[in-house]
């Protein structure tokens, strides 16, 4: 069989770990495909710089023109990162008759109906199981296994380094800059770290997800988006004694005819499958109408696990390539969906509030959720001597609701502050 000739455009933490996947695993990947897949050309921005995998000075370029316009490569794997020049060089690409492989869920997740348009009239693959979950296969089985059901709900726990930052805060003690810190050293974090910790990685996931699992096209401005960076070891240690873990969770649901997408850090209830997902691991829990409740779960960042996925989007291309296929369609990028506002989202959340401790204090606080239809769950309060802490969980409200609710108690006279707040997920509630 002639050779299956690939260009890499990016040779860092999950471009040299494919090349050395590809490399050390020919033989086995090459009867896999039906031929041999070969890198023949590598595009990176600094050819000196020392890397893990050795280049062929031969076939390595800094200009990533070269791949694009190679015309003996037919497939194109994008590991740069970023939006510009990513977005323009696969474009290129495609319209040049490669196909494409990319692990660039910020692209994606902004650019992701013009890219697969444009191969859709281009009449190639551009498969990119590696964006969403690092290494967890949930791309595939979204766009293929679930074709036959109806998708209800998608939550999962999608960034890796913010999961090994919380884990490390509740298992170690670690400071968050220390275990960001760490993150980076191992791969995990993105070239801007900030995409991770405001959770801009994870609502791009969500945005691919979302867009698979209901067949209408989610952008990542369409998600409202909180990252972790203002939670503190006591959210975390506060969480614990009420038998909560704290995740970064990133949800898609069905609400009628719309889709209520958010990224949030939240509570979950220690019994729930996403709590015991720790360190760098992933999972995403996904409930549809006929199998019911569905969990992949896996390493979600990381060179080799994320070239795990990047490896087996170029062998399922080869395959095509060999027999004359083509890969099934991501359906869901040829029309927008109609997104859930905010303030109408249904979520539960875990209030702390700083008040004096005196006769109506109690009333006044209930008073405040009761005006705006925000029912309690449950009350605790802590403390004494003029000052005590409540501690209270809500019942299922809209996010307006809440925020008013939280309005009227900062204007009370009785209430010091608003200590905490955060959102509870995965309840039977919620
Ligand atoms: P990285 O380690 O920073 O690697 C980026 C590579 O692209 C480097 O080799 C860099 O060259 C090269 N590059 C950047 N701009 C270039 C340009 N203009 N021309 C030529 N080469 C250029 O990033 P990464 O962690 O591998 O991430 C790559 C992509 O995978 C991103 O989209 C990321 O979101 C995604 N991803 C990453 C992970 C992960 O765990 N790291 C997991 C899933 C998905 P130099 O080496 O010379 O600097
Ligand atoms: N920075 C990302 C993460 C890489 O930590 O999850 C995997 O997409």
């Amino acid at each position: 069989m002639e050779t299956i000739r690939v260009g890499l455009l990016g040779c860092g933490v999950v471009g040299g770990a494919t090349l050395r996947i590809l490399r050390d695993h020919a033989d086995e990947l090459a009867a896999r495909a039906g031929a041999p897949i070969e890198v023949v050309r590598v595009a990176v921005r600094d050819p000196e710089r020392r890397r893990e995998v050795e280049l062929d000075p031969g076939t390595t370029t800094r200009n990533a023109a070269d791949v694009v316009e190679d015309g003996s490569i037919q497939i194109v794997v994008e590991a740069m990162g970023g939006l510009e020049p990513a977005r323009d060089l696969i474009l290129r690409s495609i319209r040049s008759g490669k196909h494409v492989v990319t692990a660039n869920k910020e692209l994606l997740a902004t650019a992701g109906g013009e890219v697969l348009q444009a191969a859709g009239t281009s009449g190639v693959d551009v498969l990119f199981e590696a964006a969403v979950g690092g290494g967890i296969p949930i791309i595939r089985p979204l766009r293929e296994s679930l074709a036959g059901d109806r998708v209800r709900k998608v939550m999962g726990i999608v960034n890796g380094t913010t999961n090994f930052i919380l884990t490390r805060m509740a298992e170690t003690g670690e400071s968050f800059a220390g275990a960001l810190a760490e993150a980076e050293r191992l791969g995990y974090a993105e070239a801007d770290p900030s995409a991770d910790v405001e959770g801009f990685d994870a609502a791009a996931k969500l945005a691919i997800l979302a867009t698979l699992a209901f067949g209408s096209g989610v952008v990542a401005t369409d998600i409202p988006t909180e990252g972790i960076t203002r939670v503190t070891s006591e959210d975390i240690a506060a969480a614990h004694d009420l038998g909560y873990v704290v995740k970064l969770v990133a949800v898609a649901e069905t609400a009628g005819q719309q889709v209520s997408v958010r990224v949030h850090p939240a509570m979950l209830p220690r019994t729930h499958p996403l709590a015991a997902v720790r360190d760098v691991f992933n999972a995403i829990f996904v409930e549809a109408e006929n199998v019911g409740e569905l969990m992949f779960l896996g390493r979600g960042a990381g060179g080799a696990p994320t070239a795990s996925a990047v490896v087996s989007d170029i062998v399922e291309i080869a395959r095509n390539i060999v027999s004359g296929g083509r890969s099934p369609a991501s359906a869901g990028y040829s029309r927008r969906a109609a997104i859930v506002p905010q303030e109408e989202t249904l979520v539960r959340y875990y209030v702390v509030l700083s008040v004096l401790d005196q006769p109506g204090v109690l009333a006044a606080v209930a008073g405040a959720f009761a005006d705006h239809g925000v029912s309690i769950s449950s009350v605790r309060q802590e403390g004494s001597d003029d000052q005590a802490t409540l501690v209270l969980i809500t019942h299922l409200a809209s996010e307006g609701r809440h925020r008013a609710t939280f309005d009227q108690l900062e204007g009370l006279d009785t209430v010091k502050e608003i200590a905490s707040k955060m959102r509870v997920e995965g309840t039977t509630e919620a």
